[in-house]
């Protein structure tokens, strides 16, 4: 049985009251995940109650974050670096479509922060959006997603996805694993998690309802 990542994305969404709630109705705990490897990855502000929360439920979760600063500590007014985050998460996501458009992020500063990530020991979750995009060396966790799929409902046909993820190993040799992100649903979840080359789903909308991601893990 193929290992397989099962990552929620919950971008910038949720209060800390929101939150308490998602994770009281995530009943994770209840579960087989046998080969499933939970990540989720909430915004900052949450990630010290998410990880207090996985202590005192003994609760399989892993966290990530959603971005991590260039540079280390010291003068770099809103920045989040990578010695701040390792204190709650293990994985980061690094090269969203998102962070690309909207805050000018190109492939030079990524990589920097890639090095960043290994610095401090995190595992990068490095997103591309076709099998062009540049992979930074060392990344061994890399996620498809096509823009076009990205919160519109419409999400690539697992056989593209299948393909461009086995073009993006054989171009990157360090590359293990390939995920695939774009409205990923409970309902067509399976239909990705069953390609030969795809090892996981990177989920934004579905996951910021508890019961749906919930569904998600379990069909995956
Ligand atoms: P979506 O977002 O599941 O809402 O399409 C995925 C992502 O952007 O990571």
């Amino acid at each position: 049985m193929k290992k397989l990542f099962i990552v929620a994305n919950w971008k910038s969404n949720l209060t800390k009251a929101e939150a308490e709630d998602w994770l009281a109705r995530f009943k994770i705990n209840d579960l087989r995940l046998k080969n499933k490897k939970v990540i989720i990855c909430p915004p900052f502000t949450l990630l010290s109650i998410l990880k207090s929360y996985i202590l005192n439920h003994k609760s399989p979760i892993t966290l990530g974050a959603q971005d991590i600063s260039p540079f280390g500590e010291g003068s770099y007014t809103g920045e989040v670096n990578g010695k701040q985050i390792k204190e709650f998460a293990d994985y980061v996501i690094i090269g969203h479509s998102e962070r690309r458009n909207n805050f000018s992020e190109n492939n030079e500063m990524l990589a920097r922060k890639v090095e960043m990530a290994k610095f401090h020991n995190l595992r990068s979750i490095f997103c591309v959006q076709s099998e062009d995009t540049p992979v930074p060396e060392g990344v061994f966790l890399v996620a498809y997603e096509p823009v076009f799929a990205i919160g519109t409902g419409n999400p690539d046909t697992p056989k593209n996805a299948d393909k461009v993820a086995d073009e993006i190993k054989k171009k990157n040799r360090a590359v293990k694993y390939v995920l695939y992100g774009g409205s990923v649903t409970s309902k067509n979840v399976k239909s990705f998690t069953q390609m030969q080359n795809i090892d996981g789903v990177l989920v934004g909308s579905a996951s910021l309802d508890a019961s749906e991601f919930l569904e998600v893990i379990k069909n995956a």
